[in-house]
């Protein structure tokens, strides 16, 4: 068994745990990050782009913004088509000036990879059967394979970054975590095409057929999704079934203007929401997906991560440049009451935009529920209080900082 030491061992090379790395090391505070699978892997999934400004700072702090400041799109607002009937929710003006950036998630993890590779930070990619070790001690530590050999890393904290799937969570004893879960009666079929984008900004899209997102990642990349069955196959889609089921639910306008092509990427995705409490147990902290899972309706996953890395981040300052070891135990509390937050926008964006008819629901029909969210939708895209309560969620509710 070899032995490393750190202060900080980051579980996972997906955002969280990379842009937590950057932040930490620019600060001087050690860590060392162990990912299970290859960078190609990691950079090879395919996630939303939709940055609120506390992500887009981040960045800008850690260093690694200049290609997001070049490339991404900065968007003033969005569209909510409800059957046709087109809705423009004007961030700018209804929160006062604020916007999101539109930067592909692939694009935030290779910049921020190229940003620690070019540091030479202690990255260990392919590390298998990595388990935290004494995370309720003093002497936490981590322990690993690594090209075949068994690996410990002494530490002081450990950040599990390591997603849903991760080792982390599981790490907190079962009786010790209380697990929310909803999972949604559809999925999300998307496609990814080198097309122009309908539209300069995002249209989601209600439909009684079923919900569909016209998002982009470039003004020659185009992302679009549609609800479709829990139970449905990828295979079941052609490229072009798919085409002309996104010009049904489109707005006319903008199925007018639709320009198809070759799928390059396809898949269904399920949607969850998923919480864990407590985000830290001992001197382990859960960050990102490894805590929490948000239906994509919101784009909150990312932000999420993001508001998660940075109460983390400044805890850690706080640690080691103030002596403060105290501090640690608010880091739960601050960062699940921003996530509930994003939680609850998330799935209020989904049962609004999405068709329930045929979902047979605890206590009511599908049909039902689908008539409540359509007065829900209608109530709030009617009144400009109701299109700010939408913009202030979707821009990003502001960080919270830690206590004196
Ligand atoms: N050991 C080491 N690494 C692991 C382990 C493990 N046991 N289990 C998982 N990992 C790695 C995964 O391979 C992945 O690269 O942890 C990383 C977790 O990354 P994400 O799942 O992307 O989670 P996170 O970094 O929190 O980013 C959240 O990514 O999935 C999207 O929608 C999500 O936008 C959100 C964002
Ligand atoms: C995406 O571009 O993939 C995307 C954008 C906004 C969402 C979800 C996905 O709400």
């Amino acid at each position: 068994m070899k032995t490393l030491t750190t202060q900080i061992v980051i579980i996972g090379a997906g955002p969280s745990g990379l842009l937590l790395g950057q932040l930490l090391s620019k600060q001087g505070i050690d860590n060392i990050i162990l990912e299970r699978m290859t960078g190609d892997y990691v950079l090879g999934r395919i996630r939303a782009g939709i940055l609120e400004q506390g992500m887009v700072d981040l960045l800008r702090e850690a260093g690694v913004s200049e290609r997001m400041d070049a490339e991404g799109e900065v968007h003033e607002g969005y569209e909510i088509s409800n059957n046709g009937e087109t809705t423009y929710i004007n961030l700018h003006e209804l929160t006062g000036g604020k916007t999101v950036m539109c930067y592909g998630q692939v694009e935030v993890t290779r910049d921020l990879m190229a940003a620690r590779e070019a540091a030479n930070l202690p990255i260990y990619y392919e590390s298998t059967d990595v388990q935290p070790q004494n995370v309720t001690s003093e002497q936490p530590s981590v322990t690993f394979t690594y090209q075949g050999e068994q690996y410990e890393v002494q530490c002081d904290y450990i950040a599990g970054c390591d997603g849903f799937h991760g080792v982390s969570r599981k790490t907190i004893p079962q009786e010790k975590r209380t697990e929310h879960e909803r999972i949604y009666p559809f999925g999300w079929l998307g496609v990814l095409s080198d097309t122009p984008p309908v539209s300069e900004e995002l249209i989601y899209c209600k439909h009684d057929r079923g919900f569909a997102l016209a998002s982009r990642r470039s003004a020659n990349r185009s992302r679009y999704y549609l609800q479709v069955p829990l139970d449905d196959k990828v295979e079941n889609w052609s490229d072009e079934a798919f085409w002309e089921e996104l010009k049904r639910r489109l707005p006319a306008d903008a199925a007018a203007k639709l320009e198809t092509g070759p799928s390059i990427e396809k898949s269904i995705a399920p949607l969850r929401s998923f919480v864990c409490e407590p985000m830290q147990y001992g001197h382990l902290f859960l960050v990102g997906d490894a805590a929490h899972i948000v239906p994509p309706t919101g784009a909150k996953g990312l932000n999420l991560a993001a508001s998660d890395v940075a109460t983390l981040y400044k805890i850690m300052c706080r640690v080691y440049q103030q002596g403060d070891k105290e501090c640690i135990t608010q880091y739960s509390e601050i960062a699940l009451r921003r996530v509930w937050n994003g939680e609850r926008f998330s799935w209020w964006m989904s049962n609004m935009l999405h068709d329930y008819s045929g979902v047979e629901m605890a206590d009511m029909g599908g049909e039902t529920f689908s008539r409540f969210m359509t007065s829900e939708l209608g109530y709030y895209l009617g009144s400009e209080a109701g299109r700010r309560v939408m913009a202030e969620q979707y821009v990003g509710l502001p960080y919270e900082e830690l206590r004196d």
